[in-house]
């Protein structure tokens, strides 16, 4: 929970508007294998609902705004995101859930690897057992 923390990235300002660009391993301390987006979010949605074990994201608001609530199985808080030129970077073993987007809100996510099912933790209870499971070893 403690190394998920912002990121402000870069923003080349232009009369025609800006640019802000994310290089893996130096602007996100991962290497991008993966971009999705979250769009034309219905009003009162939730997205995320699980963790994942292995996977690094950086999460951002490229427009719009929205929550985002990590929790480690111990701490839970909530991250309000609604800048492009900042990412929420999230650390494997976090559950996430994702909500109050606003109207038009667009989520960009850079992800450290390919889908894979494999990898999610779909229900809450698995997940309290996972944290446990690890914080034993
Ligand atoms: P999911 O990650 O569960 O969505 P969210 O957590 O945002 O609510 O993914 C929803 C569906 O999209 C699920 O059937 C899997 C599919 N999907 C892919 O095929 N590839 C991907 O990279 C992602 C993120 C999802």
């Amino acid at each position: 929970m403690y190394d998920c923390c912002i990121i402000p990235l870069n923003k080349v300002h232009n009369r025609a508007g800006n640019i802000t660009v994310v290089e893996g391993n130096s602007d996100i301390p991962f290497e991008t294998k993966r971009i999705y987006y979250l769009y034309d979010i219905p009003g009162g949605e939730n997205r995320g609902g699980h963790a994942h074990k292995d996977l690094q994201q950086l999460i951002v608001a490229t427009s719009g705004s929205f929550d985002v609530l990590l929790d480690d199985g111990k701490n839970k808080k909530i991250v309000r995101l609604n800048r492009p030129d900042y990412g929420l970077y999230v650390v494997p073993g976090i559950w996430r859930e994702l909500f109050e987007f606003s109207s038009g809100s667009v989520c960009l996510v850079l992800a450290s690897a390919k889908y894979d099912n494999a990898d999610y933790i779909r229900e809450y209870d698995e997940f309290i057992k996972y944290k446990n499971v690890l914080s034993s070893e």
